[in-house]
């Protein structure tokens, strides 16, 4: 049986054109970028190409690029590495981030406050998954520390206005930090055009390497480094740098920035296809999240008395891998919190269901998925009443 591979969401495989640039680094390039000697220029020198090739994608100075170990380690420095110098400085406390953001961010939050004595304030998003520039308005003020809003959230794709939200919290001298780490396969991400002052990203998201990521910090940014040690990513982040991995990253970047509007027109109509039929053919059925603020490649739906993650063992027994928004706890699944945020309730947020293209997705592949999955889910309906 052929394994179709359709949660590109959840990681993308590395881009054989990023392995080979990544490749030397790995054996007779092997220095490391701190050492004085010429192994270590050929190495510094690799990397140093790698921040330009960021900041030249995201339009910025190399040096306001700090290269990390993850999308999530990226959220964690902006998060606990901006808090703090901000409240020493300016003593403000609040954190303001929304209830649709990835656990990198909510729970790196919620520790700020349970242990550091931050106070958060989760903004509420709307019924399409998106958090409102007015809902931002509502709550800022010049006490807040920093505002970290998502750019296109992962579980239901939905891209939020993150230039009107960087703009009120400017207004109101408060730092923007967004999570990118969806949006970097797809959309621009111009710091200049966002007008953030801090920006997530991580490599595996668009074929390029898991285990590395990138932080865009606005110069003039306080940032308290969460790595102490070496000198290494200008005092921001200590550690050997990782030098194929970065390597590998910003030739990722690179080409997904040139490469964008293709693959764009490559899932958009496969997406489009999904979603028209599934809501055509299978009842009690609904798209979850916006249906033209979305990413590109991202299908994602919510059904009815229906059990997401038996639906995923299904798929996966017919030879699907796809992927659910609920986190199943042994014997008792949970609708996950973004299908609460956007109004489920669990008869509805149980039986969601994402489905992410990429560049290996073909027509045939989505023809197949679509002539399977309404037994698919009528299966998982019966499957839980009975
Ligand atoms: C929106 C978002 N933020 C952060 C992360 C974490 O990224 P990483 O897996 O590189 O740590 C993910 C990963 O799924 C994500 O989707």
């Amino acid at each position: 049986m052929d394994k179709i591979y359709l949660d590109y969401a959840a990681t993308t495989p590395l881009d054989s054109r990023v392995l080979d640039v990544m490749l030397p680094y790995f054996s007779n390039k092997f220095g490391n970028p701190s050492s004085v000697h010429r192994y270590g220029q050929q190495a510094e020198a690799a990397v140093d190409s790698a921040r330009e090739t960021v900041a030249t994608v995201l339009n910025c100075h190399p040096d306001e690029i700090v290269f990390t170990s993850c999308g999530s380690e990226s959220d964690n420095l902006a998060l606990r590495g901006a808090a703090f110098p901000r409240r020493e400085n300016t003593g403000a406390m609040r954190i303001i981030t929304s209830k649709g953001e990835h656990h990198a961010v909510s729970k790196t939050a919620e520790q700020l406050e349970k242990y550091y004595g931050f106070k958060v304030e989760w903004l509420q998003l709307d019924s399409f998954g998106m958090v409102t520039p007015e809902s931002v308005e509502n709550v800022i003020a010049a006490d807040a520390s920093i505002v970290s809003v998502m750019y296109a959230n992962n579980e239901i794709g939905t891209i939020n206005p993150i230039q009107k939200i960087a703009e009120i919290c400017h207004q109101h001298g408060v730092l923007f930090h967004s999570d990118a780490v969806q949006a970097g396969a797809y959309l621009p991400v111009d710091v200049q055009e966002l007008g953030v002052d801090l920006l997530s990203l991580g490599g595996h998201k668009f074929y390029g390497p898991k285990g590395v990521g990138a932080l865009y910090v606005r110069k003039g940014t306080p940032l308290l480094p969460m790595l102490t040690g070496g000198g290494q990513e200008f005092g921001q982040r200590a550690g050997t740098h990782n030098v194929p991995y970065i390597v590998g990253f910003a030739e990722a970047l690179r080409l997904a920035a040139h490469e964008r509007n293709e693959r764009a027109i490559h899932v958009k109509p496969l997406r489009d296809q999904i979603i028209g039929t599934v809501l055509e053919q299978i009842p009690d059925t609904i798209v979850t999240g916006h249906l033209e603020r979305r990413l590109p490649q991202h299908a994602s739906f919510a059904f009815k008395n229906a059990d997401g993650n038996l639906l995923l063992t299904l798929l996966d027994a017919a030879g699907f891998a796809c992927s659910s928004g609920s986190a199943c706890k042994t014997g008792n699944p949970e609708p996950s919190e973004v299908m609460a945020a956007i109004g489920l309730s669990p008869d509805w947020g149980l039986g969601s269901l994402r489905i992410t293209l990429g560049e290996g997705t073909l027509p045939s592949h989505i023809e197949k998925l679509l002539n399977i999955l309404p037994q698919l889910v009528q299966q998982s309906r019966e499957l839980i009443q009975g």
